[in-house]
């Protein structure tokens, strides 16, 4: 199952959020860009969200296993079919968390912070940040179709940026969090020492 994107010759496969990096910039360009096609992708938000999980369960099964509603749905078809994408809303959460981040781009500062939080969240999820590259690469998949000849190398290459940017905070926000899991586990461990020699 491919998906003929980049104009840019690269692969799918190469956003990557998994490295410790600085964020991308997003230009003034690419924010106009993803705000035009955002108008055209919007008219079918439902649609591009169910494409794009089924297409990162098709590509990335290990995915499923995150979402315990879906770990024991084998046949992708069904799923494809069923309402259970969208009864779960998860389908809606996430393509309401884009749309809020493309309502953002000219507030950056308050777009970081709603990255940061889903992160943090995405921890106690379980759903680490190696696999947060897909998801982009499967919504530009989606929506390539949608935007037909409104679909060009500077469009994808706007989404890609936004993309890796938004996954680069995710990613902050995952490790903060873990950090702070630690420290607590840490701090209760010490502040309950391991009594000795009270057992009755
Ligand atoms: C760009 C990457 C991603 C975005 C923007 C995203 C966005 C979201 C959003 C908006 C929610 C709704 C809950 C909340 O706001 O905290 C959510 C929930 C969740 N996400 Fe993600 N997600 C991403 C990647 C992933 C990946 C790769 C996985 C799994 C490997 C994952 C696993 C989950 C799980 C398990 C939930 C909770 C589901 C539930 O409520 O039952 N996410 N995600």
């Amino acid at each position: 199952m491919g998906c003929a994107i980049s104009g840019l010759g690269l692969a799918p496969k190469q956003i990557d959020a998994t490295e410790e990096e600085a964020l991308p910039h997003l230009s003034d360009h690419h924010i106009e860009q993803i705000k035009d096609s955002w108008k055209v992708i919007q008219e079918d938000i439902a649609k591009v969200g169910i494409i794009m999980f089924v297409r990162l369960f098709e590509t990335h099964p290990e995915c499923k296993d995150v979402f315990f509603l879906f770990r024991d749905v084998e046949d992708l078809e069904r799923l494809r079919a069923s309402k259970e994408l969208r009864a779960h809303g998860l389908n809606f959460r996430v393509m309401s968390f884009i749309e809020k981040t493309v309502a953002r781009l000219d507030q950056l500062d308050r777009l970081d912070q709603l990255a940061l939080e889903l992160g943090k969240s995405h921890y106690r999820y379980n759903a680490p940040p190696k696999y947060y590259g897909y998801v982009g690469t499967e919504f530009i998949c989606a929506v390539q179709p949608i935007l037909k000849e409104k679909w060009t190398s500077e469009v994808e290459e706007a989404w890609q940026t936004l993309f890796l940017y938004v996954t680069r905070i995710m990613k902050r926000g995952y490790q903060e969090e873990e950090k702070s899991k630690r420290n607590n586990v840490v701090i209760a461990s010490k502040e309950r020492p391991e009594k000795k020699g009270t057992a009755i």
